[in-house]
């Protein structure tokens, strides 16, 4: 009875939800040849729709599947989907089967993990956020989806707009970091490269806000984990760039593998109806994690197969995600009424809406149909990845040994080295690690073979027979180390959960040798997560953080220790000074009694006893070869109205020998509210060009609704009162203007 009960809600609800959001031309259109298609469908076909399946031969991203015959299921209509097929022709013969084949010829929809490019690897996410450049993360998804379309791939499970903080959480490499503020902007500006302005254009693919809600939170960095919290918490850090994704127009969603304050998000209608669609304003569909549905009876909340997806249908979820409890119970749970045929029709109409607006009805077979040696690797965008990548990298350390003069003998040294595969990162898509310019290819184009003395040294967790002998006769040769260490590409992305951040020991050992011998070290830090890099710091000469860097790394490392750029990369994510303060994050509420300044060392402060409170290396952090100086802070609107507009402005200045490029980034605190707010919020960013010797006023403009803030009812909105504000080149700057909202 209860049951029955919550299904004829469901319904409801989702009735409501279609008529009451104010659907575009394009979407009403869509919806309304849904609607006349859906009329046609049996049942089945219809649950059919909510099915995806992967197959034999597709790549493996998650456990094995339930086998099945693929074709079979297509022809009878029971699959809407299929994803991670690597073969253009594969696609295209599936695609035939079910427009020729099917009762009613509705097209499949392929979808694909195109996380950060498709053959041309662009820097894994975190890295690219580094860039802080909006433009280039929007350019880097349009150059993917052009790829993408290519192979016959329509929909990417691209942005991951997760937060967190917690670098033990190997998926931090796929995210924007620890700031819901830049998380925002990135996201958003990822699914407009993605999907472009025509959607049904071929060059464009859809574009999946994931993983919805909070899979960045979840308890000591461990993948898959409990995620609790406050809402009020939920709404402050980790939604905007769901939100921002969503609005947008990201046409799909992913529930997360998490449960959210108990209940798993693949069957919470809290998250997937009620926010996602009722709040935020969704209109596309949402497909599961891979297996989520069905796991729901292992996180013991469903009792079976059928509970489950009877469940996640009537929290709002439209596709099941490999494992098949959707068409294997779909049509018992109608007739046993605990699904009802119009809740299945909506969740129907949803998928079928975002196959018409890609075009799919109109001609299935436009994707998979370009001529891929021409839009493969192109000229252009192997020179955009090389800039991307280099404005990725952030220089953490350096005591002058760089930039490198020129004429210099290089010993490059370390598993990075000339690692073709590793630097590419965790989910490459169609990547290839054959076309990877590697660190030692790079340096050898720059500054010429013969100058280039390379030794691996050590594998990444243990050392190899005679490596560290090796590497210091290459040493002795050269006038100075370059260390590539760091983690390997299976040490990042899903299921790469660590305990110890540390650079591995056998490689550390490198490190320590190579030093003892008194050359001058740079290390070159490859990893796709934040590290504690206390023992790197303290002995190499610079520390170049130069992440998985994808197709292009070499390329952007050479051009970077040679000077030919200059580094600019800020880091989006603290880097903590040792692992028992995670997680770490800039973004900090204050407490009771906050540990600053002269009170230090005293008892009774929020502190640790032996260890600073600040990470190694803050959010907002990273190094150039000039230095920028911030000056004269100006609050231009002392006092805003409530629906104001702040204006702040700064004076920078590159002081020193050569042109650079930096990160201006503007902070605020709001003094006093009616709850705890952070010590300091990124509310604003600018990436400035200057010139040595140059200075230039920024001028930066927040409307006060950036202010707006989580209250005790969770209502969301601006109050008036004062607030601190700073403009500088990392998030320790010190907050000195001054504005009150009135
Ligand atoms: C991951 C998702 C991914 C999906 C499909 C899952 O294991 O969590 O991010 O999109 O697999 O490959």
């Amino acid at each position: 009875m209860k049951r029955l009960f919550l299904a004829l809600v469901g319904v409801a609800v989702m009735m409501a939800c279609s008529t009451a959001s104010q659907l575009s031309d394009e979407e009403q259109k869509a919806y309304d040849f849904a609607d006349e298609l859906i009329k046609k469908m049996t049942l089945r076909e219809k649950i059919g729709q909510l099915q995806q399946f992967t197959t034999r031969t597709a790549a493996i991203t998650g456990p094995d599947g339930v086998k099945r015959d693929t074709e079979e299921c297509i022809r009878n209509g029971e699959v809407g989907s299929f994803l991670s097929i690597r073969k253009t022709e594969e696609m295209l013969r599936l695609q035939k089967i079910a427009v020729e084949e099917s009762r009613l010829g509705i097209p499949l929809i392929f979808g694909y993990d195109i996380i950060h490019g498709c053959r041309i690897t662009f820097p894994e996410n975190l890295a690219m956020s580094c860039s802080w450049d909006i433009d280039a993360i929007e350019h880097s998804a349009r150059v993917a989806a052009i790829e993408t379309a290519a192979t016959g791939i329509h929909w990417t499970f691209s942005p991951m707009c997760d937060i967190s903080a917690d670098p033990r959480w190997g998926r931090v490499s796929e995210g924007a970091g620890e700031d819901p503020y830049l998380g925002a902007a990135i996201s958003a500006a990822t699914v407009r490269g993605y999907q472009g302005n025509d959607l049904a254009a071929d060059n464009t693919i859809a574009a999946c806000v994931k993983h919805f809600a909070a899979y960045g939170a979840g308890q000591a960095g461990r993948d898959y984990h409990t995620v609790d919290m406050s809402e009020l918490m939920f709404r402050d850090r980790f939604l905007p760039p769901y939100r921002s994704a969503v609005e947008a127009g990201a046409v799909t969603a992913m529930s997360s593998f998490n449960d959210f304050m108990g209940v798993p998000a693949s069957g919470n209608k809290w998250l997937l109806h009620t926010l996602l669609r009722e709040e935020l304003g969704f209109t596309g569909f949402v497909v599961s994690d891979y297996n989520a549905v069905h796991e729901m009876v292992k996180h013991g909340t469903a009792a079976d197969g059928k509970e489950a997806a009877c469940q996640a249908m009537n929290a709002h979820l439209n596709m099941d995600m490999v494992y098949g409890d959707y068409i294997k119970y779909g049509e018992e749970l109608v007739k046993e009424g605990k699904v009802s045929e119009k809740s299945i029709n909506q969740l129907c109409r949803e998928v079928l809406a975002v196959k018409y607006r890609l075009g799919l009805f109109e001609d299935p077979f436009k994707y998979g149909r370009q001529n891929q040696e021409e839009v493969m690797y192109r000229a252009e965008n192997l020179q955009f990845a090389r800039e991307v990548a280099a404005k990725s990298m952030v220089l953490l350390s350096n005591n002058g040994v760089l930039p490198l003069k020129e004429g210099v003998k290089i010993a490059l040294v370390g598993p990075l080295a000339d690692a073709p595969r590793d630097q590419l990162g965790a989910w490459i898509g169609w990547g290839e690690a054959g076309r990877s310019v590697t660190i030692r290819k790079g340096l050898e184009e720059r500054f010429g073979a013969k100058n280039i003395i390379y030794a691996k040294g050590s594998d990444f967790r243990a050392p190899i027979k005679g490596g560290i002998e090796e590497a210091l006769r290459a040493a002795r040769k050269a006038d100075v180390v370059l260390l590539a260490i760091g983690l390997s590409y299976k040490e990042s992305g899903e299921a790469t959960s660590l305990t110890e951040i540390t650079v591995p020991e056998a490689q550390q050992a490198l490190l320590d040798a190579l030093k003892k011998m008194g050359k001058r070290v740079v290390v070159l830090l490859g990893t796709g997560r934040a590290m504690d890099l206390r023992n790197e710091i303290e002995k190499a000469d610079a520390v170049l953080l130069t992440w998985h860097g994808g197709t292009m790394e070499g390329a952007a490392v050479a051009d970077l220790v040679s000077g030919d750029k200059n580094p600019s990369g800020h880091l989006t994510m603290s880097f903590p000074y040792c692992v028992g303060q995670v997680p770490v994050h800039y973004n900090n509420k204050i407490t009771g009694r906050p540990r600053k300044g002269p009170e230090h060392d005293k008892k009774y402060l929020s502190r640790y006893m032996y260890t600073p409170n600040e990470p190694l290396f803050a959010f907002g952090y990273g190094l150039s070869y000039t230095e920028f100086d911030y000056s004269d802070l100006q609050v231009l609107t002392p006092e805003v109205a409530l629906d104001g507009v702040v204006k702040v402005s700064v004076k920078v200045k590159n002081v020193g020998k050569r042109d650079g490029e930096d990160v201006a980034q503007l902070y605020v605190r709001d003094l006093v509210a009616e709850t705890t707010r952070p010590m300091r919020e990124l509310k604003g960013f600018e990436r400035i060009a200057l010139k040595a010797g140059e200075e230039r006023v920024l001028e930066f403009e927040i409307p006060t609704s950036e202010l707006a803030y989580c209250h005790q009812d969770l209502s969301f909105h601006t109050d008036k009162g004062e607030f601190l504000v700073g403009v500088g080149a990392d998030s320790n700057v010190e907050l000195t203007g001054k504005f009150t909202i009135k």
